[in-house]
């Protein structure tokens, strides 16, 4: 059963609640002769169809339209920001007073969290993920306060790359009177559906995507935050007024008609996934290949920091992990393409010889 009792105008800072949101040049006219902005009337020194001397639309409801169909949500249940990065920072700033409240991670786990809630001073609590990278719900319930505000939770999880199991998650969101944030970055290349169809469920719920990982569009910056309308309304609130530029919306709308290409990335990488996954645990180097339902692969050697610095002198560049809870001696390899999959495989098998 969810939360009975959380009412997300209580999560949200009273400063924040009662905040008069600036209103842009934008939000009212769009068209006319535009004498309202303070943009060059002239035009722009670079030449594009774009209209790039103009702001662009605050709200981007064409791309929040899209993205909603896509995940099969409402367009108001959308928050378009700069990558999923923007959103994490947001959901921190919009609920935690800084130097009073803290959120919970499950390390190992992606690191923005606690660098936004550090630049924040919001404090960070932590309850590791057990042995299976799944989180552990009763101690994690037992670990939150009064003050505790958002747990963020990944699934796919980066760096481990696997999904989180549902029945630890589900207690967790009908439990926790707060934020639950699911960070869906990966969950393209998994079996899943993931959690945006559970927000009509869970009003203190928040699943992040991003067109950086299997969409291919890292380089445009865009991502969302999906849950209830209200808690979307707060954050468009207090976002930038044009947080998401025009080149990236018009890039990020055509993304969601090309499902066809999206479809073929997801299998070629997967089927490298399983190819390079196969490949590695051959090598007498290589310890354990973790399962991942993304396009990673953690991987525990015998020397981790060796291996890690002799790849990067023979120019395959990988990420070094053994210094997180659970990744003792291991390295998170990207799926790369095929041809960099064996030049991996190859520079690898040299260093066994
Ligand atoms: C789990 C996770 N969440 C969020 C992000 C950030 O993605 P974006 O490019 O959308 O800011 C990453 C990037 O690596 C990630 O691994």
């Amino acid at each position: 059963m969810p939360v009975s009792t959380f009412n997300v105008d209580e999560f949200i800072r009273p400063n924040i609640r009662n905040l008069k949101p600036y209103r842009s040049a934008r939000d009212d006219f769009s068209e006319g002769i535009l004498l309202d902005a303070n943009e060059n009337s002239l035009g722009s020194v670079v030449e594009s169809d774009q209209q790039l001397n103009r702001y662009p639309d605050p709200l981007h409801d064409d791309l929040r339209s899209a993205w909603a169909n896509y995940r099969e949500v409402q367009k108001d249940q959308v928050f378009l920001g700069v990558g999923s990065d923007e959103p994490i920072d947001l959901l921190i700033r919009m609920t935690c007073h800084p130097g009073r409240d803290n959120i919970l991670i499950t390390p190992p786990t992606y690191g923005m969290y606690k660098v936004a809630a550090d630049v924040n001073d919001v404090a960070v609590k932590e309850v590791q993920l057990d042995s299976d990278f799944q989180p552990l719900s009763d101690e994690i319930l037992r670990g939150v306060d009064e003050r505790t505000k958002i747990i963020f939770l990944c699934s796919p999880n980066n760096p481990t790359g696997n999904l989180l199991s549902p029945d630890r998650i589900y207690p967790i969101l009908n439990h926790f009177n707060g934020l639950v944030v699911v960070d869906e970055a990966y969950i393209d290349f998994s079996d899943s559906t993931g959690w945006s169809g559970e927000i009509r469920n869970h009003p203190n719920l928040v699943v992040l995507q991003t067109l950086s990982k299997a969409f291919g569009l890292a380089g445009i910056r865009i991502g969302a935050a999906i849950a209830s309308a209200e808690l979307i309304g707060y954050m468009l609130r207090m976002k930038a007024p044009y947080n998401v530029n025009k080149l990236t919306a018009a890039t990020a709308l055509k993304a969601f008609d090309q499902t066809e290409k999206l479809r073929s990335f997801i299998n070629e990488l997967n089927r490298e996934r399983e190819r390079l996954a196969n490949e590695l645990q051959q090598l007498s180097i290589v310890k354990r290949v973790r399962p991942s339902d993304a396009n990673f692969l953690l991987v525990h050697f015998d020397d981790a920091l060796a291996i890690y610095h002799e790849l990067a002198g023979r120019g395959v560049i990988v990420r070094y992990r053994g210094d997180q809870p659970g990744c003792d001696q291991a390295l998170r390899i990207t799926v790369g393409a095929r041809s960099e999959n064996d030049r991996l495989i190859s520079e690898l098998k040299k260093l066994t010889e």
